[in-house]
């Protein structure tokens, strides 16, 4: 059989990749690693290759930055000659960015099977980019992955039931994996990222959030997005955002450190879809800023609450939360996303399914 390629770009997917790379290769498959370059600084990319121990891209499509369009064009005529080339047996595409919606259309149209690794989570909001492309996605996919139930219903609501399957989170596996190599000190801060769309393209949301964290109680330690960084220059905010005394920039953070921040955090405050959900393997809470809800059960057990930092009732609400945060002990996490064996679970599934 030809190669299984996996196309990833984007921070997350390397995370999510690492897992499922280590279970092929150690069932002996062959694997052919395409990055798209969407994600290109090395604290971006290349430190979570080194950290999770998986092998350089194959290739790099070096799509680099740009509008929707441009990213999802640019990867798909790439990738286009990447799969002719190559003609892997199978494409496994990963989560929701444009890299991943370029991997769906542009593999589809060569007849060649994909797999979706967390597929079916729906926002039921269109407005929100990464909901287009899981929709394309798992339509155009032969092979769904739902990291939860509400995920798993969404996929049958569309038609989808058939060729999707409940597997849980697979960033749960990496996060286990990389959990016992750090020391763990709790609740000296409040972790904190940033760089949604919804909450970067606009000066006011900008400076409402920098305004909303300087009222939490505690010292934030913010890994920055570059995204993040680049709009709060050029809206002129970056003085505001260095000003702010509980507030301590950092530059992005590989996925060793960025677990050892998750361990030591009361409260976890992010527009992030991975990080909301880890939140509940790391043991803090969540201010999710972002009026979506991606994580049905978090959601209604309470542990993610959403705040809208441009909403004074919303804004007094989290306050509230906050000041009650502390670190939750693993007995007490609710556990929603499988038990850590989602890898497993997939291959054997895709063995079964005579994909691989
Ligand atoms: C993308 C995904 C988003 C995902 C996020 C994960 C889409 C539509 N969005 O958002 O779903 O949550 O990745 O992090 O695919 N930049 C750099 N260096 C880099 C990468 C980006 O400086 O290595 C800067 C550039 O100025 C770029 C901006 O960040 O224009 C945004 O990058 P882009 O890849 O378009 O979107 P993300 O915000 O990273
Ligand atoms: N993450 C990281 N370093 C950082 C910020 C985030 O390793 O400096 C991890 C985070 O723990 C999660 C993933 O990157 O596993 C989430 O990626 P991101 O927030 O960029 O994208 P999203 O999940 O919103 O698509």
């Amino acid at each position: 059989m030809n190669e299984i390629m996996h196309l990833v770009g984007n921070r997350p997917q390397f995370i999510k990749l690492a897992p499922l790379y280590h279970e092929l290769q150690n069932r002996g498959y062959k694997q052919y690693i395409v990055h798209s370059g969407q994600h290109y600084d090395a604290s971006m990319s290349e430190i979570f290759f080194q950290e999770l121990n998986i092998p350089k891209p194959n290739v790099n499509l070096q799509v680099g930055s740009g509008s929707h369009a441009e990213i999802t064009g640019g990867v798909m005529l790439a990738l286009e000659r990447e799969l002719q080339k190559q003609k892997p047996s199978l494409v496994i595409l990963y989560g929701d960015t444009d890299t991943t919606l370029a991997g769906a259309v542009a593999t589809v149209k060569l007849h060649i099977p994909i797999a979706h690794v967390e597929g079916g989570a729906r926002t039921h909001n269109r407005d929100n980019p990464e909901e287009c492309n899981r929709i394309v996605t798992d339509h155009l996919s032969n092979i769904i992955f739902c990291p939860d139930r509400s995920a798993m219903q969404s996929a049958e609501k569309e038609g989808l039931a058939d060729r999707s399957y409940l597997t849980g989170d697979i960033m749960y596996d990496t996060f286990l994996s990389v959990r016992g190599r750090n020391n763990i000190s709790h609740d000296e801060i409040i972790l904190m990222t940033w760089h949604r769309q919804e909450n970067t393209a606009d000066k006011d949301r900008m400076r409402s959030i920098l305004r909303f964290i300087q009222r939490l109680d505690g010292r934030i330690v913010c890994p920055l997005h570059p995204r993040t960084r680049k709009y709060l220059r050029e809206f002129g905010l970056w003085q505001e955002a260095v000003d702010i005394d509980n507030l301590e920039i950092i530059e992005p953070v590989g996925y060793i450190e960025m677990v050892s921040l998750m361990n030591r955090a009361k409260l976890i405050v992010t527009d992030s879809g991975g990080l909301s959900k880890e939140s509940s393997y790391a043991g803090a809470k969540c201010l999710f800023m972002l009026g979506l809800d991606l994580w049905d059960d978090l959601v209604s057990d309470g542990w993610i609450v959403k705040v809208d930092p441009q909403e004074p009732s919303s804004v007094n609400a989290a306050l509230a939360f906050a000041n009650q945060a502390r670190h939750i002990p693993e007995e007490e996490r609710p556990k929603y996303y499988g038990d850590g064996h989602t890898a497993a679970k997939i291959v054997d599934l895709l063995e079964r399914h005579s994909l691989i």
